[in-house]
């Protein structure tokens, strides 16, 4: 099938090369002449495991350009998969929605149908509808599905091809969408959801809220363990186990961050707001996350009450296998350690310190010159790298004995039995 892809970004392009691959046809279209660029050369702009490989595979299937008119003109399918950042007030911006649909209306002249993949609040798709009417096109010449992602980076490839469900969310009549779109994931196995557009696009926040939910609440649990001596890991462990809950997203640590869980809470709590409805549960999960460095601070404050010493931050991604930083809870953790006057230095395996933090601390490009002559070690990313390091080194190297693991993946009695001090929130 000729298929039109509009948004070369994560969600777009991993949704071009996994469609090129199961043998449509895609013209994936992004306005940046750059980007598309490299992609015509076989580079992946951003890092995801087997993408470059899948894309290799699959190349003959799949076109990049920045020319919207040619590609909407040649395709009876077309997906938006641009972005939908939050605003000052938490409110998605939708902007590049609505400039698509400035690109690509006076090419609606034979039946299309619009599939919107970018994440929306409820009642975009029906603002769609509108659009396109003052537009001036005719709403027989079209159809507009929802169909939310629900893609992890560093995972990405994995879930378009595995997802636990595929929602479809379309107007009240509509016969024809579902089965168009069932024929194009046609060799994926999956369970279909079928819904309206506005249950779509809600089930996409409201996906994201729930996991958000469920670490928030971890994280609350373990300052209450904290306190009472037990280990937040028996408890993960023993509430996993009851089918009702499930044992995945019950890591305590540092916090969530991500372009989608911040990002998308806050544009629920927008619209919850500005709809006048008591949510007081989204508010308390943001909360919490919000103040969960806090807590991991305030214990460093204690340990290293010499405010210039040096810490190594192991981590700068929102968390393992991706470059992404985007509301990575590593920078407001070293924005609050340099503001206190420590030296802060810092590595990760593949995120870049931006540029603006540069002044806030020094990254190396290695491990051991990260730690060499530190005080303290803190782990801010999951990274598999970080999971088993050679502490005794570490110790030689290392100017003080604290060990600071934001995401609970170090074994405290091991890294005890070396003389240092492990510091986590519910780790006794
Ligand atoms: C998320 C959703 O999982 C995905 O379905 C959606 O489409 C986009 O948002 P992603 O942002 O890639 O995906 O990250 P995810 O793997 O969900 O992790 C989000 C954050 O939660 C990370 O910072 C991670 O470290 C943190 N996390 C996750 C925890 O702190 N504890 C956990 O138990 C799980």
């Amino acid at each position: 099938m000729n298929i039109c892809v509009i948004g070369a970004g994560y969600v777009g392009l991993t949704l071009s090369v996994t469609l090129a691959s199961l043998g449509h046809y895609i013209q994936c279209i992004d306005k940046d002449n750059n980007k598309i660029q490299q992609l015509n050369n076989g580079f992946i702009p951003f890092y995801e495991p087997g993408l470059a490989e899948l894309l290799e595979v699959a190349r003959k299937n799949i076109v990049f350009t920045s020319n919207t008119v040619e590609a909407v003109k040649s395709s009876a399918v077309i997906f938006i998969a641009v972005g939908t950042p939050a605003q000052d007030d938490g409110s998605a911006d939708l902007s590049f929605i609505y400039s698509v649909l400035h690109d690509m209306y006076q090419e609606i002249t034979t039946f299309k149908t619009i599939i919107i993949k970018s994440t929306v609040p409820p009642g975009t798709c029906e603002q769609i509808y509108q659009k396109l009417t003052e537009l001036g096109v005719s709403p027989h010449l079209y159809a507009i599905a929802s169909n939310p992602e629900f893609l992890r980076e560093g995972k990405a490839l994995y879930d378009m091809l595995h997802p636990d469900k595929t929602v479809i969310g379309i107007n009240d009549g509509d016969t024809t969408t579902v089965p168009l779109l069932q024929s194009i994931y046609a060799g994926i196995n999956t369970a279909y959801v079928i819904t309206n557009l506005a249950g779509a696009e809600l089930i996409k926040y409201a996906n994201n809220y729930f996991l958000a939910t469920k670490i928030s609440f971890i994280n609350e649990i373990a300052r209450v363990s904290d306190k009472y001596q037990v280990d937040i890991q028996h408890i993960s462990k023993a509430i996993g186990l009851d089918p009702r809950i499930g044992k995945e997203f019950l890591k305590a640590g540092i916090g969530y961050g991500g372009s989608c869980f911040p990002k998308d809470l806050r544009a629920l709590e927008y619209l919850i707001k500005k709809e006048q409805i008591n949510a007081p549960i989204l508010h308390a999960v943001q909360q919490i996350n919000d103040t969960q460095i806090n807590i991991y601070v305030e214990k460093i404050k204690k340990h290293l009450p010499h405010f210039s010493e040096k810490v190594a931050v192991l981590g700068l991604t929102f968390k393992a296998d991706t470059n992404d930083i985007r509301n990575s809870q590593s920078i407001p953790l070293i924005q609050q350690l340099a503001t206190i006057g420590y030296d802060v230095h810092v590595y990760d395996p593949k995120g870049v310190i931006p540029k603006n933090m540069e002044s806030l601390a020094t990254q190396h490009p290695s491990l051991a010159e990260t730690v060499e002559g530190s005080h303290c070690l803190i782990l801010a990313t999951d990274w598999p790298a970080f999971t088993s390091l050679p502490w005794q080194e570490i110790k030689k190297a290392m100017n003080g004995l604290f060990i600071v693991d934001g995401r609970n993946i170090w074994n405290k009695k091991e890294i005890e039995s070396y003389g240092f001090t492990y510091i986590g929130v519910g780790r006794p």
